[in-house]
């Protein structure tokens, strides 16, 4: 059985003193479920120093929303591997569907710095989903097996064991349109069948599959329900603790 993984990925949202307002929050919230449920939070990378002391001991982790590709160096406004373990981050999103879309990354670029954050010690959840257009036109398996071979290119079997996969349809980010557990179990199975041929069944029911995109404390628990879905990546829904924590009580319950 694979564990429950639910990520907060707040984007460009919250000051450092409203972000210390609502993991505060939050961690009273969530108390005691980490034995259930794996939870950890995204927020922007100014937050990241403050909200860490926080959520020390808490049960809750903490990710970043993005690392540079390079180690260090003279790379104007880019945060490396390196900056976010000393502020004890442990996840990094890597590829969300933003950073395709806005900031033109690639399959390549995703997959360079998975395998950067992995060889530094972080774990990355690779964000990969098809758009509206290509979901219309028939495309979406094209769209996911390229995505999925591209951005996870060059990983071993011992790398995928580290890194989570958010399947993320793009016509269901901040829409409120929520892909119906069937249409999202249905890339899930194409994910777990990609996940079997690349690395081995063995790795394949091991590797926790996310799902995104207006998830919310209402439609959480049918989705989680989908034997191939195994957690969420919630944008607009993690940005207030009542919300929030009723979306992961709900994912368990
Ligand atoms: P949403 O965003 O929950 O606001 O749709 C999900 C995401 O982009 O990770």
């Amino acid at each position: 059985m694979r564990k429950l993984f639910i990520t907060g990925n707040w984007k460009m949202n919250k000051t450092a003193t409203e972000a210390v307002q609502l993991v505060s929050a939050l961690v009273k919230k969530v108390e005691g479920l980490s034995d259930k449920i794996d939870i950890a939070v995204c927020p922007p990378f100014t937050t990241l120093d403050r909200i860490s002391t926080i959520l020390k001991g808490s049960g809750v982790s903490l990710g970043a929303q993005n690392l540079s590709d390079k180690a260090s160096g003279a790379y104007t406004g880019e945060i490396s591997a390196a900056m976010l373990l000393d502020l004890g981050v442990k996840y990094v999103i890597i590829g969300h569907s933003e950073r395709r879309q806005y900031y033109g990354e690639t399959d390549e670029l995703i997959s360079k710095k998975a395998k950067f954050a992995l060889g530094a010690g972080l774990l990355p959840i690779v964000c990969i989903g098809e758009t509206l257009q290509e979901r219309e036109a028939g495309k979406m398996s094209n769209v996911i097996t390229t995505q999925f071979k591209g951005s996870l290119a060059g990983l071993t079997a011992e790398d995928m064991l580290k890194t989570t996969i958010a399947y993320e349809p793009v016509w269901a980010i901040g829409t409120g349109k929520t892909a119906s557990p069937d249409q999202a179990q249905e890339v899930h199975a194409l994910i777990r069948k990609l996940l079997v041929d690349t690395f081995g069944k063995a790795v394949a029911d091991k590797v926790i599959v996310q799902y995104g995109g207006s998830v919310k404390a209402d439609n959480a628990k049918e989705l989680m329900a989908k034997p191939d879905i195994d957690g969420a990546l919630v944008g607009g829904a993690s940005l207030d603790a009542e919300g929030f924590s009723a979306l992961i009580k709900n994912s368990i319950g």
